[in-house]
């Protein structure tokens, strides 16, 4: 449907509307038991998640007309409330985070937006998109029936709406929101919290629907979502879900098309043939709207990620993090789309009859005066069948649905893939295969140093960085007097440091003594490690390093970052030293940040070591290289596996945290997509780095001279560095399998 079409209708409403005295535009967008209506039609909607600051707005463009051939009517997309109100008042609205921009763009590729505004996201982003300060707003409790919150919520809602408004941007103007949402899965919360989160659940429904936007709201996963909001479901599988009311349409907010990446974890995938199956089944079942999370996953860029997750959010989804088509995924789907477009006249006219066609074989036939559509499922994982239908038979494999838009010949079977796959590579650029690098060490800092605070016991991380920087330092001196002579048993001491997460570097002297993380499941770390302290003074320095602030859940009031203690030293003549008590100090950011080393100017503030001298396999160091662009247009990567933790910079642009060390946990069994895909994800690169590869955004580069810096955390070979293309290649046709 071209927007120039929409237009049109708007302003014959506008027409009516002037000259009618029950003036009204409300009826642009509504809906029925059955579906949306937009314009007085009601619609079978396919919808893509692609969130605008997980890619540049140069890929923009492509990737809304990819979803667009891909069979889209809709892009929805969440809002990042952290992105764009970094401090209290101050918005920004620009690059990246130019919101209306986007929708703009979606508009004129004449797509449909569905605006998610949250403001809770959720979506693996950095608090789920709750600014930071916001944690210390005095007597802030999240996401709950909260004075303060609440307030903060609504403003920035408004803010957001009011912008749309002013851009005329919702369908009631002619625009392309047809859709609006509040909260973000709440229905789970507020069963866990009870009578406030009832308050708040209402509260949040009354504050989105008075500010009258002429769209429809939904709440997802919120079965008792009030008056007119849409309450809808997420999940690999929504066939069964049922709205909480007759009046309202059954809808798929989130149709997981793979799965995140976290460091340390494998990554998911999800077969082509398993997404297709239950689109297929939840419009058999009378779903109207689809939408997929993620049509185009993208990158965490910078620090936006949330707790331990990958910079990589490409999710397995049919655009992969570079913006490719991923195959057989995306073509795939676009053919079903297609198919279901056939059916869009019987799907939104007449409710299916459902017959049996066997003990897991089922017909949900759509027959309306003027059009008959069926699909035909067998639910069985494990074995084909053979159906007769409308005198015909079919052949169905195990877990599929064949569509069949005239109720006569089969167009699509959601296990039968005539799609090529492609095969990725990722391809060293030839004018880049060897970098030549330059580095600086980062200093290790002393109590009272320059730039240190200093306080009795140990305090929270973020509470002090508020979380403009990764890096906070806890440092003390251990002095053993001559009485301890060293120690009881002769033996080094053991310091044992607890950590509420999500990284510790431990220094001693000067010298790394060993390193402690976490992981998403268990953010929380010890060091628990024998010591060498010489008699006299010696010099404690703990970096602890934030990966990403939690994503998920409420009471983010109280959750804590860095070292909280207890810190004990064990094997002293005078008995177990409780160190947590002691006065520590403290010091926010490393020097390279404080000296702005990731910037094109702040790069030449200090001297950099070079060929020989070049620091390898050292923590705590920065490196800087240049390189030239390769020409084309295949999206470009940085190969980091040889490297440990830290942070990339281009040109000043944060590409996001690296940490090809943590390797993929657990066991990658084969998955099959038959049945078998149910709630378990199908996983692969156990036992090698969950993210090797970094995107760098073409629109980022020169053609020549371009800065990268580096700043390694653990230690890492710097030489192995390279810059890769990606390209795809056709393979043969997969029918079984396709990852
Ligand atoms: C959902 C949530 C999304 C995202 C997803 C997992 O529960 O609504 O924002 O976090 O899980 O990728």
């Amino acid at each position: 449907m071209g927007l120039n079409l929409r237009n049109k209708a708007w302003i014959f409403l506008g027409i009516i509307c002037c000259s009618s005295l029950i003036c009204s535009v409300k009826a642009m967008v509504t809906y029925d038991h059955k579906a949306v209506i937009i314009n007085g039609q009601r619609r079978i909607l396919l919808s893509g998640s692609i969130h605008y600051p997980r890619s540049t707005a140069e890929m923009w463009p492509d990737l809304i007309q990819k979803a667009k051939e891909g069979g889209l009517d809709v892009i929805q997309t969440y809002v990042f409330w952290n992105g764009h109100e970094p401090s209290p008042g101050q918005y920004y609205f620009e690059d990246r985070y130019d919101l209306v921009k986007f929708v703009k763009l979606v508009q004129q590729a004449g797509l449909y937006v569905h605006l998610r505004i949250g403001p809770y996201v959720c979506a693996e982003w950095n608090l789920g998109g709750f600014p930071v300060w916001l944690k210390y707003v005095p007597g802030m409790a999240f996401r709950t029936d909260n004075e303060p919150f609440k307030a903060a919520m609504q403003k920035f809602t408004e803010k957001i709406v009011g912008m749309m408004k002013e851009e005329k941007l919702f369908e009631t103007q002619g625009g392309p929101i047809i859709l609006s949402q509040i909260e973000n899965e709440y229905g789970p919360i507020e069963w866990e919290i009870g009578a406030p989160g009832k308050a708040y659940t209402k509260w949040a429904a009354q504050m989105a629907e008075g500010l009258s936007t002429g769209v429809p709201w939904i709440m997802c996963k919120q079965d008792d979502a009030p008056d007119s909001i849409i309450n809808t479901c997420n999940g690999y599988y929504c066939e069964n879900f049922k709205p909480n009311s007759d009046n309202k349409p059954k809808m798929w907010t989130e149709n997981w098309t793979g799965w995140f990446t976290e460091f340390g974890g494998a990554v998911p995938y999800r077969p082509a043939e398993d997404i297709a199956f239950s689109v297929a089944r939840f419009i058999q079942n009378g779903g109207s709207f689809i939408n997929y999370y993620m049509y185009h996953g993208g990158t965490n860029f910078d620090r936006t990620a949330g707790e331990f997750m990958a910079t990589s959010y490409d999710y397995n989804a049919p655009l992969d993090e570079y913006g490719l088509p991923r195959e057989p995924k995306y073509s795939h789907l676009t053919k079903l789309h297609k198919v279901i477009k056939l059916c869009e006249p019987a799907l939104v006219s007449v409710d299916p009859t459902v017959t049996s066609l066997g003990d897991k074989q089922e017909a949900h036939v759509f027959k309306s005066k003027s059009s008959c559509s069926a699909f035909l499922s067998n639910y069985n994982a494990s074995s084909a069948a053979r159906v007769s239908f409308g005198g015909s038979t079919y052949d169905l494999p195990p877990w599929s649905v064949s569509i069949l838009p005239n109720c006569k010949t089969e167009y699509y079977n959601t296990a039968k893939v005539q799609v090529s796959a492609r095969s990725i590579h990722m391809k060293m650029v030839p004018t880049n295969t060897q970098l030549s690098w330059g580095s600086y060490s980062e200093e290790i800092p002393s109590p009272n140093y320059n730039g240190t605070f200093t306080k009795d016991g140990l305090v929270e991380q973020i509470s002090i960085t508020r979380d403009k920087t990764d890096y906070f330092w806890y440092l003390t001196d251990i002095t053993i007097g001559a009485d301890e002579k060293f120690l009881k048993t002769g033996e080094d001491p053991l310091l044992t440091i607890e950590s509420a997460g999500h990284a510790l570097s431990v220094f001693v002297n000067g010298q790394l003594a060993g390193t402690a993380y976490g992981s998403l499941e268990k953010p929380k770390l010890t060091f628990s490690q024998k010591i060498k302290l010489t008699a006299g003074v010696n010099k404690l320095a703990l970096l602890s390093i934030a990966v990403g602030l939690p994503n998920v859940g409420l009471h983010y009031e109280t959750r804590n970052t860095g070292v909280l203690g207890p810190v004990t030293l064990e094997g002293v003549n005078s008995g177990t030293w409780d160190m947590s008590k002691w006065k520590w100090s403290y010091k926010i950011g490393t020097k390279g940040e404080a000296l702005s080393l990731h910037t094109v100017t702040g790069s030449s503030t200090v001297e950099w070591k070079e060929g020989s001298l070049v620091a390898k396999k050292q923590p705590l160091t920065w490196y800087k290289s240049t390189f030239d662009t390769t020409a084309g247009n295949e999206p470009l990567a940085l190969d980091m596996n040889t490297m440990g933790k830290g942070q990339v910079w281009i040109n000043g642009q944060n590409i996001g945290r690296h940490w090809p060390a943590y390797k993929a946990r657990g066991k990658c069994e084969r998955c099959s997509y038959a049945g078998t895909f149910n709630e378990k994800k199908c996983l692969s690169n156990c036992g090698e780095a969950s993210q090797r590869w970094y995107h760098v955004p073409r629109s980022w580069l020169k053609p020549s001279a371009n800065l990268i810096v580096v700043l390694e955390e653990w230690g890492g070979d710097p030489n192995g560095i390279s810059l890769v293309r990606r390209t795809s290649k056709k393979i043969a046709s997969e029918s079984i399998f396709s990852g």
